[in-house]
Formats: C-alpha cells, structure tokens, sequence
C-alpha cells in the first residue's frame, strides 16, 4: 500500500500542482518538467565527505563571480586595479576573496614573523611592535566600506564602462577586526607638536600618506582581521590601517611604520595623484571623505532583466564618508519621477547599505538611477550638479548619479542622463 503523499505518483501529482501554482505570469507546467520528474545524477551517488574541502570555496555553478580588470586601464598588473563583482553581490558584505585590489608594485607577501609595526617622530617613546605585541591591545570589531577615490573616474566625461563592476566596482565592504589607532599613539606618547601622522606600506612602493592627528585619534583602527579571518595578501596581511570614511588610498596596507610630524608630508599621493584639477587651474587637494553615492547592482549591464514583463527586484548599494544612508530615491524614467526605496539590513556608520525596490515592468525601456541621502541631509547629485562645480578635468571623487537604459529585452546599458 502506498502512501499518495510520498509515493513517487503522488509526489509528482503535487509537484506538478505546486508549480502551476507558483508560475504565476508564466505558463503553467502542462508538461512534466524533467527537473522534478527525473532523478538527477547528484541524488544517485554520495557526495565528498567532510574533509575533501578543509577551506571551502564557492560552487563550481559560481565560477563567474570573479574580480575582473579592464586590460587597457593600466600598462600593468603589478600596478593596478580590478574590480569587485557587485552585480553578483547581496546583503552588505563583501566575501574576502571577492574585495577589489589596488597595488602600486604587487601584492607584498608579508611573513607575520618578520613583520613589525614602528611608530616614531614626535612621541616621548618610539616603539617597535611584533604581531604578538598588536595581540595583546583590546580590540574592536567594525563595518566600513573602502572606496578608491578614482572609483567611477573613467566616467566623467560621459558613460563609459559598461557594467556597475567597471563603474563602481572599486568599492569593497568588511567588518574588520582591529586595535584602535589611538591606543597605539598613546603608548607612544604624541608630543603636543604631533599634528599629522605618516603611515608607510611595508610593499615595494612604500605607500605612504598624511592623515591629521585627529581622524587618527578618533576612528581609524590598525586591522588584522577581515570578516573574521586573516587579512588577504592583496588587503595588506597581516595588518592594514582603517581609515573609516575617507578615501582608499589612506588605508596603508602591510602597515610597517606610522611618523608622527608636526605637518603634512605633500607626497606624490597627495599632491600629482589624488587631488582634483579645476576649470580654473588650481587643484583641490586634502579632499579625504567620500561623499555620499549610489549605484543600481540589479539590473545592470553584466546582469539584465531576464524574464518578460511583470514583479522585478531592482536592487543596489549605497554608502556615506559622512554617516549613515536613511534613504536612497531610484527612477525609473531618468529622473522624472523618483520613489523612495526599500532599505533592508543594518545600517552602520561609513559602511554599505542595501536597497530594494520592486515593481511590475511593463516590458518597456527604462532608465533606472539611485539617488543618495546620507544621514547629513547631504543628497547625491547628478554629474551635470558635479561638473559645474568641478569642471571636466577630474578623476576622483566622481559620486554623480549613475544611468543604466534597459531595452525591451531587458538588456541594460551604460548611458547618461543629467
Ligand atoms: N597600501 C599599500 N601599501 N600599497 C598600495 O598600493 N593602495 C592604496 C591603498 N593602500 C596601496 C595601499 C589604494 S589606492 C587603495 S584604493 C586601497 O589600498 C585598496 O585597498 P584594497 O586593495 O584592499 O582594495
Ligand atoms: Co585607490
């Protein structure tokens, strides 16, 4: 006697059934779908056992979610940039081994037991710290996101890049694991001329940057620890410094050496790099906190509507150097008419946030934008809004709205409207 619940027909019966179910718009099952009625070759044999994966790696089905670079971008790869997949992303973290590189000279591949962290310059006591040292100061664990300030540069003059990956992909989000940069200088002992701080990468181009003595008495941390595990190679293992909120090129990765001065350095990164021409010939420099910015992941280029008309989940992040992000606006018609967005999950200081917004296409073109608010009041402009206060001439700092055209077959495309 069978059972018509778990018997093979009755089981197929209400497999059949619940799939026209939920079909929805699309056509209900008349016929068997292989996928439920065959035995797929996963459920005929056993699968590897516990240990056959001791660091477990994502699905071979996932295989192209990768960091990717843009050939042409740079002459080579030792100094560089590739970008983090957020198109293929959820939720607000990053996955270590998806988190956008940028190197000067390569990745440095640092032995924990040879490395040390210096401090000197204007402190009472220069000290020279071991990993093990660093253990033993309390530790605190925070989200924050890290952008580089040339995120989204190749778009100034116009749409560029095509896919949010390319555009927006220099941008990754980590709870990181870290000491309190103040602790450390309190150890050390700042001289009360001690205003600006220098820390300097243990690489082969010595990164090195000047940060005031406040921001690094307030928030930055000395990390060793990346969504709970070691740092990666190509985030700085075994230590990086934290700058939360300002632009990438300040987070000192493979930190061997913090100097303390009296006043800023002007090396290249501050000066020739990382400062912003304007129309009238002078540069805006020391432009350290990332404005408020936001960008649809879903749909995008690399990732189209693939269903015909009918519910969509539109999709993106967005994040502040300032604050928290209460609200982003997205439009579905190139800024005619904009409605607030869904926010889902937490909301932390200087960190990505996520959005949602669903709604019914009606399988005619779109013209999708986000819209920033950040906890200041500050709204995320259009790049029209940026370049008449910045000029044509720039490369960082580019948070100005970002457009993707979706076509009838819901393919979308990098495009301008401002
Ligand atoms: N630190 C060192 N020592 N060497 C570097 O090349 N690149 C900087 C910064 N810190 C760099 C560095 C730049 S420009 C950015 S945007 C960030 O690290 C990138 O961090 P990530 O590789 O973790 O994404
Ligand atoms: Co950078």
């Amino acid at each position: 006697m069978s059972n018509p619940a778990t018997s093979r027909r009755g089981f197929l019966a209400g497999a059949l059934a619940a799939g026209s179910a939920v079909a929805g718009s699309r056509a209900a099952a008349q016929t068997a779908d292989p996928a439920i009625t065959e035995l797929q070759p996963w459920m005929q044999y056993l699968g590897d056992g516990v240990d056959a994966r001791p660091y477990g790696t994502p699905s071979q089905y996932e295989a192209h979610v990768i960091r990717r670079n843009v050939d042409w971008l740079t002459a080579d790869p030792v100094s560089s940039v590739n970008f983090t997949p957020l198109h293929e992303l959820d939720g607000i973290i990053t996955p270590n081994g998806l988190c956008f590189e940028r190197h000067h000279a390569g990745i440095a591949e640092v032995d924990p037991a040879a490395h040390r962290l210096m401090i000197n310059g204007l402190v009472d006591k220069p000290l020279v710290f071991t990993m093990q040292d660093l253990m033993r100061f309390p530790r605190e664990n925070r989200v924050y996101f890290l952008e580089c300030a040339a995120n989204s540069g190749m778009e100034w003059a116009g749409a560029q890049l095509n896919g949010c990956q390319y555009t927006h992909g220099m941008i990754h989000n980590v709870m990181y694991t870290g000491i309190p940069l103040r602790l450390l200088l309190d150890e050390a002992g700042v001289k009360t001329n001690g205003k600006w701080i220098m820390p300097e990468g243990a690489d082969a181009s010595a990164m090195t940057r000047s940060i005031p003595i406040e921001k690094a008495m307030d928030d930055c941390l000395v990390a060793f620890k990346m969504n709970g595990e070691a740092l990666r190679p190509e985030q700085g293992y075994p230590v990086r410094l934290v700058v939360p909120g300002w632009e990438g090129n300040m987070w000192i990765k493979w930190l061997r050496r913090i100097e303390v001065g009296d006043q800023p350095w002007h090396h290249r990164e501050e000066t020739s790099k990382y400062t912003d021409l304007l129309d009238n010939g002078i540069a805006r420099r020391f432009t350290w906190e990332m404005d408020a910015k936001s960008v649809i992941t879903n749909p995008s280029p690399q990732t189209p509507i693939l269903h015909s008309k009918g519910p969509t989940v539109l999709t993106g992040v967005a994040w502040s150097g300032r604050g928290t992000i209460p609200r982003v606006d997205v439009t579905l018609d190139g800024g005619k008419n904009w409605q607030e967005a869904r926010m889902s999950g937490p909301s932390f200081d200087k960190s990505m946030h996520r959005f949602y917004f669903e709604f019914d296409w009606d399988g005619k073109p779109l013209l999708l934008q986000s819209r920033a608010h950040d906890s200041t009041g500050y709204v995320q402009p259009t790049k029209n809004d940026l370049r008449a206060i910045r000029g044509e001439n720039s490369i960082y700092h580019n948070n100005g709205i970002q457009t993707w055209h979706v076509n009838e077959r819901g393919e979308a495309e990098n495009v301008e409207v401002s």
